[in-house]
């Protein structure tokens, strides 16, 4: 844990800070008592920006496009943090006019939107998104400045809806693949509130790896079991080249190419942590011990 004392001075600027992610990390900054300035976009509305107003953010809206201004906000801040959400035109554009910005204002340290499974270890064209944090991180990584990648596997707030593996009616766990694979998974609280402690952290190293729980599907199905109070059972669909043909499929029929997370994305981002290959490894849950953990039974409860 950081100091308390040592983190009031901070001034740390927080990119899509009325997103989700963004949202809670800069109340967990705010909490900390750290200057936060929230970058938006200018056509964001009054309404978005006010709650961040309140809360006690510096909101400066801008131009993403605009590296002098861009860098005039980067100004006197210790950490830039993005949590922008998109695809190429945001990960790697302007994450890219965001990282000049922050080079050139003398910032030292910068945490790019990774949030993710281990993108590192998977092989180009296995996940459309992940492709896009990859091609950033080589940007990132010849860049003179310092860099964190924080990675949280997935968000464990899916399991409650959007990723369709937990199925209440029926009280079964679908899956492809092995039923002991396994996976990492973190509550955006938690991602938000380890993300804050670690931009109030002067010396970070490249990538943080951090899990709520770590779940198999089996672990899956007794977490549901127990926070519905009924029996769930798992379902094999088939194997994972299985899961692959129905993700060509998908892709064909619903491209939705512009859309970031369409329902074909969702299913890469399955097959990957199924496949077990972007497993984080080592993790660093206790770097900053008042972090209380949240477990998938308690999310699906
Ligand atoms: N591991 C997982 O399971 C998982 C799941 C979901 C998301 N994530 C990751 O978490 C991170 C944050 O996601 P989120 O769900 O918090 O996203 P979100 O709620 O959609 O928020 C995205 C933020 O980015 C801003 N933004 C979007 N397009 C922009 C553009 N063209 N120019 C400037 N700003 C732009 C938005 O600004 P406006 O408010 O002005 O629109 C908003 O502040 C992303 O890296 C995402 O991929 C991970």
């Amino acid at each position: 844990m950081i100091d308390e004392q040592s983190t009031g001075n901070k001034t740390i600027v927080v990119a899509g800070a009325t997103g989700h992610l963004g949202n809670l990390i800069t109340h967990y900054l705010l909490a900390r008592h750290t200057h936060v300035k929230a970058l938006v976009r200018k056509d964001t509305s009054i309404a978005r920006t006010e709650a961040l107003r309140r809360a006690g953010a510096t909101v400066i809206a801008l131009d993403y496009q605009n590296v002098i201004t861009l860098t005039e906000a980067c100004k006197n801040a210790d950490c830039v943090v993005s949590a922008l959400s998109g695809l190429r035109d945001v990960i790697v554009n302007m994450q890219s006019n965001l990282l000049k910005a922050a080079v050139g204002a003398g910032v030292p340290r910068f945490i790019p939107s990774d949030y993710c499974v281990d993108f590192t270890k998977l092989p180009d064209g296995s996940n459309r998104n992940l492709d896009l944090r990859r091609e950033f991180s080589m940007i990132l990584n010849s860049a003179p400045i310092q860099s964190t990648s924080i990675l949280n596997g997935m968000f464990m707030d899916l399991l409650k809806d959007e990723a369709p593996v937990v199925l209440s009616g029926p009280a079964k766990v679908i899956y492809w693949g092995d039923v002991e694979q396994p996976m990492d998974f973190t509550t955006l609280k938690n991602t938000a509130q380890f993300t804050a402690e670690a931009a109030l952290d002067g010396d970070t190293p490249r990538f943080l790896r951090i899990a709520g729980q770590v779940a198999s599907i089996n672990d899956i199905r007794i977490a549901a079991s127990e926070a519905k109070g009924k029996e769930f059972k798992t379902f094999r669909i088939g194997g994972l080249g299985m899961l692959q043909f129905m993700i060509k499929a998908m892709r064909t029929i619903m491209p939705a190419r512009n859309e970031v997370f369409p329902p074909w994305q969702g299913m890469q981002y399955l097959h990957n942590m199924l496949s077990g290959l972007p497993k984080l490894n080592p993790l660093d849950n206790d770097r900053y011990p008042d972090i209380k953990w949240t477990k998938i039974r308690e999310v699906l409860a």
